[in-house]
């Protein structure tokens, strides 16, 4: 029998291409999510890159009479992989309340699902909460720096919520993934990101710029301490990333022992925004126009990870390189705009 994983946020960006790696590995993925910041169209799109229409409820995580009537008849339940989160740092800025509900509701209610049943439990966690690390590439035991938004502060206080329930009840086993800067799309440009209005992101502003629904770039600052003075990140392929959580998955499958633990998930290379765009336009024979601006408030200078551990522990490695990053982001766009 398959093993059943329930996808919370499973429509999502980085939720539906892990569906896909889990129906690939042999499991069979439960998708819950509210459909808040995705569309249901993304379910016939697995089903043609899979042959298999995955299941999917249609639930708020922060109803937890709905939850609960679902879960009653989910006794089978293998392991979770939970994605469904608000992510917008600008909005959580503007809106911590939103954030503050959503990002912990949906988590506790998830949690108190498995307070009577083992679980494996895998968390979308975030680099942000490094912060601008003082030593790079950044490690798992780096200090934890005081969150810059509301939605960073949720993955921080999230982690110690994992944390405490590991230490206090014998049925969880969790894994936390503290994931770097994750772009591109699956290589059949069926799925991919779904930007809700002006993207804030880097690798979507390109793409939208190259098609001609946005201006050129505006290159967020050009006089940090780095090599040609813009940021530096570490851009994960969001295929690699999906299949960090199948490894995660199969670590705790095979480790009993383990309550909690968290990997960095990135490729270990950083690259600039001006190296980036350069990535682009050689992936993609264009010329992407830019302009250089001011710094963007509350931007780390350069963050990429050690990724050795994740390596080590889980198996995974990222495969990946920044050309089919932005040759698939590209084809993304294309495909997107032939659907309009
Ligand atoms: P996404 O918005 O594409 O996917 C999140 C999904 O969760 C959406 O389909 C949304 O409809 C659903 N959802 C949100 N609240 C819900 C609720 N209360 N009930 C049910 N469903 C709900 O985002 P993503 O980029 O795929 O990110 C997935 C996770 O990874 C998030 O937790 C995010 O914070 C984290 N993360 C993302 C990035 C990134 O750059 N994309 C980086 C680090 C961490
Ligand atoms: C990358 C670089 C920008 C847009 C954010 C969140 C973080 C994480 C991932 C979830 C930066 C520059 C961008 C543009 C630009 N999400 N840029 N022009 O800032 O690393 O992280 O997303 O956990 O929490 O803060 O990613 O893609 O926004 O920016 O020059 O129009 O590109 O200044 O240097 P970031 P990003």
């Amino acid at each position: 029998m398959k093993k059943k994983i329930l996808v919370t946020g499973g429509m999502g960006y980085i939720g539906s291409h892990t569906v896909v790696e889990l129906i690939n590995a042999g499991y069979h993925p439960v998708i819950v999510d509210n459909l808040s910041n995705s569309d249901k169209k993304v379910l016939t799109q697995i089903k043609q890159i899979t042959g298999i229409s995955p299941e999917f409820y249609e639930i708020d995580l922060c109803d937890k009479v709905a939850l609960n009537i679902f879960m009653e008849h989910q006794q089978d339940i293998a392991g979770v992989i939970h994605f469904a989160a608000f992510k917008a740092v600008g909005e959580s800025v503007a809106q911590p309340l939103k954030y503050y509900d959503n990002n912990f509701g949906s988590l506790i209610n998830v949690l108190r699902c498995f307070e009577e049943r083992k679980v494996a439990f895998v968390f979308s966690s975030s680099c942000t909460v490094y912060g601008q690390p003082d030593v790079l590439p950044v490690t798992e035991e780096a200090p934890i720096k005081k969150a810059e938004s509301p939605y960073g502060n949720t993955k921080q206080v999230a982690e110690e919520i994992l944390q405490d329930v590991a230490k206090a009840a014998d049925n969880y086993q969790i894994v936390s993934l503290r994931y770097f800067n994750p772009v591109g799309a699956h290589a059949s440009a069926l799925i991919g990101e779904l930007p809700r209005g002006i993207p804030q992101n880097l690798v979507p502003f390109i793409t939208q710029s190259a098609i001609g629904k946005r201006g050129p770039l505006t290159v967020f600052g050009s006089d940090y301490d780095t090599a040609d003075g813009t940021c530096i990140r570490d851009f994960i392929h969001v295929v690699d990333l999906a299949k960090a959580h199948v490894a995660a998955l199969q670590y705790l499958e095979n480790n009993k022992a383990v309550k909690y633990d968290v990997f960095n998930v990135g490729t270990g290379k950083g690259y600039t925004v001006l190296e980036a765009i350069n990535a682009f336009d050689k992936a993609n024979g264009q010329s992407l126009a830019y302009q250089l601006g001011e710094r963007r408030a509350g931007d780390i200078e350069k963050v990429w990870g050690e990724v050795s551990k994740s390596a080590s522990v889980l198996n995974w490695k990222a495969s990946l390189e920044i050309d089919e990053m932005m040759r698939s982001a590209w084809a993304w766009e294309q495909h997107l705009q032939s659907a309009e």
